[in-house]
């Protein structure tokens, strides 16, 4: 089914195997993610074997192989963050989320990651919500923020 969709995507990448990680990106920021069937249809672009696609996407912690939410939940687990109490952060998420890190809530709202240092040590423990950094964080914060977009 996304396979159809592809064709501009992949017009615009040469069918060499150099172009296989930038083609991937291209085809993950198109459909949100790597779906299995698209991989055959990158492999075959990219002149590689299908093997190779997924061992380079499985690799890249970049790619996703499960759709993600509308909001991606990113909680910091750089150095910073980490000393400043990220896994208790990521500890309230889970609860308040009821999913796990690398789950997406069933109704496809939100989804949850852990990612290195995104850029605002100082204002440790951080996440961000699609790219939207929220700093100096507590479990009480953070239970309040996500229980109220909950209801
Ligand atoms: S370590 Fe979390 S923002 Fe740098």
């Amino acid at each position: 089914m996304a396979t159809t969709n592809l064709g501009p995507v992949l017009s615009a990448f040469e069918r060499r195997p150099e172009s296989l990680i930038p083609l991937l990106q291209s085809v993950q920021e198109s459909l949100g993610y790597l779906p299995p069937d698209v991989l055959g249809t990158v492999a075959r672009h990219a002149r590689v074997p299908r093997s190779r696609v997924y061992g380079v996407a499985s690799f890249y912690s970049q790619f996703r192989f499960n759709p993600v939410g509308r909001h991606r939940v990113a909680v910091c687990r750089g150095t910073a963050c980490h000393v400043g109490g990220a896994r208790f952060i990521l500890e309230q998420l889970e609860r308040t989320l009821e999913i796990l890190e690398g789950q997406t809530t069933e109704d496809m709202e939100y989804s949850l990651e852990t990612v290195a240092c995104i850029g605002c040590c100082g204002l440790a423990p951080c996440i961000s919500v699609n790219d939207e950094v929220s700093a100096k964080l507590t479990p009480m914060k953070v239970r309040k923020q996500f229980k109220k977009a909950r209801k």
